[in-house]
């Protein structure tokens, strides 16, 4: 009788050990990935997610200028410096138009003027690809859609930038 007490008692002792080192083992790779999860949601953020690009709305033109800047990304774990540009112009109406220099076709990077041949417009030296000055793309160049534009608000005088925005 009390040996089978003593080896139900073994049984018993195997059982709580198994299944308490299965619990830590568990709880081990379980909790990171909820933290994880978690944790880029529970961060702070920053004012809005817009950037002070350095440039003071007196100093914008009608002609595009471009502008660069970086600002730091977290991606869960992983903190990274990314760098952003725009072409920033006044329009007709003095109205600030702050456009990304992605190009639309696969991603290159425009420029102002960039081609002789193409006067008052954004061109993409990749393909040939040409965007009109409010950043609609040419017809019947590679550029089905147009640029994405920026963002936008001012402060003290100085233009602030955020997200970019498919039109
Ligand atoms: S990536 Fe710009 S035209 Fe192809």
């Amino acid at each position: 009788m009390s040996e089978e007490r003593q080896r139900v008692s073994r049984r018993q002792f195997l059982n709580y050990t198994l299944t308490g080192v299965g619990g830590f083992m568990a709880a081990g790779m379980i909790v990171p990935m909820l933290r994880m999860a978690v944790d880029p949601v529970l961060k702070a953020t920053d004012s809005g997610g817009f950037t002070n690009v350095k440039l003071a709305v007196d100093d914008i033109t009608t002609t595009p200028k471009r502008v660069d800047w970086t600002i730091d990304q977290v991606d869960a774990w992983y903190e990274s410096e990314v760098s952003k540009s725009a072409w920033v112009f006044k329009d007709d109406k003095g109205k600030i138009v702050a456009l990304s220099p992605i190009c639309k076709h696969l991603g290159c990077v425009v420029t102002w003027e960039g081609d002789d041949k193409f006067k008052n417009e954004f061109y993409c030296p990749c393909h040939g690809g040409r965007y009109y000055k409010d950043g609609t793309n040419v017809p019947h160049t590679p550029p089905n859609a147009p640029l994405d534009y920026y963002e936008q608000k001012v402060k003290d005088g100085m233009l602030y930038l955020g997200n970019t925005i498919e039109r």
